[in-house]
């Protein structure tokens, strides 16, 4: 059974640990996540970009293929399927088709059409019973053809999006998707103290976790982050893994090129990542 974020990320709040949002691409990726959750007994957030719900041929198929295999692999743990960064007509298609958890992003829109868009959504998503995620300041760098600019986010205008009833928050604080240049100038733990000083105890989200040193994720989660999101680095060591087999000349051995033979290096090191991740943000055995 799919659960919405509320609880699970009250909890995490609370015992000062995050929980892991991992984008998924397939059921691979899919399956990679949810056993090593399973088997971390950590509780789990599956992200799904619009872009990778388009490929996976639209959010039912992906809502549909989550709950059978939660079923079929008897996963126990608490298990979050939510949509990363949605448009306003994406967050209501996604609820519809069974999506537990919806992020809207209207960091684009000026505050106050980004309130009124936020305050439909989270109607629609508590009637739904699910949680709500919203984003003030728009994260840098460029998932699936959302670009930010590296913004950081207003602590007066965290607090009136979070007053709104959101369930949880996205506050830009200098985080970026994908890989962090050489000169990036690290998270803003004074604007994040701010946040969580005008927005406690609303959980918040730290998006771009892919390559963020670990003591700054630490630090990040001693003052409120609660959800971290990690997709390029899963992305990367799937690649480098399948890299490997086929360079190695692998797939030219015997039924090598049997593609759950050629993707298997990949999901092992899904695995390990993820394994990783939940090592460090300290949701290992929560569940
Ligand atoms: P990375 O790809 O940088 O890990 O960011 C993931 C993310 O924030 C998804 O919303």
């Amino acid at each position: 059974m799919l659960v919405s974020a509320t609880e699970a990320l009250k909890k995490a709040k609370e015992g000062k640990y995050a929980i892991g949002q991992f984008n998924i691409n397939n059921l691979e990726w899919t399956k990679a996540i949810l056993l090593t959750a399973e088997e971390c007994k950590s509780p789990v957030i599956l992200g799904v970009s619009e872009g990778a719900a388009k490929y996976m041929c639209g959010f039912k198929t992906v809502a549909d293929m989550v709950k059978a295999m939660v079923e079929s692999l008897n996963i126990t743990v608490p298990v979050i399927l939510h949509l990363d960064h949605g448009s306003y007509d994406g967050a209501k298609a996604a609820i519809g088709a069974g999506f537990s958890s919806v992020m809207f992003d209207g960091s684009h829109y000026g505050i106050e059409e980004n309130i009124e868009k936020t305050k439909e959504i989270i109607a629609l998503a508590k009637a739904n019973g699910i949680s709500v995620e919203a984003e003030v300041g728009a994260i840098g760098g460029e998932e699936d053809g959302v670009v930010g600019s590296g913004e950081v986010a207003d602590p007066a205008e965290c607090k009136l999006i979070a007053d709104l009833g959101v369930d949880i928050l996205a506050a830009g604080i200098g985080n970026i998707h994908g890989k962090y240049p050489a000169n990036w100038a690290g998270l803003n733990f004074d604007v994040l103290a701010e946040i969580e000083k005008a927005t406690s105890p609303m959980p918040l989200v730290l998006h771009g976790g892919t390559g963020i040193p670990t003591d700054m994720i630490k630090k990040a989660i001693s003052l409120g982050v609660s959800k971290i999101n990690v997709n390029t680095e899963c992305q990367l060591s799937f690649a480098a893994a399948v890299r490997k087999y086929i360079e190695e000349g692998k797939d030219l051995e015997g039924k090598g090129f049997d593609p759950r033979k050629l993707l298997a290096p990949g999901v092992e090191a899904i695995k390990a990542t993820v394994k990783e991740k939940m090592e460090l943000f300290g949701s290992i055995n929560k569940a």
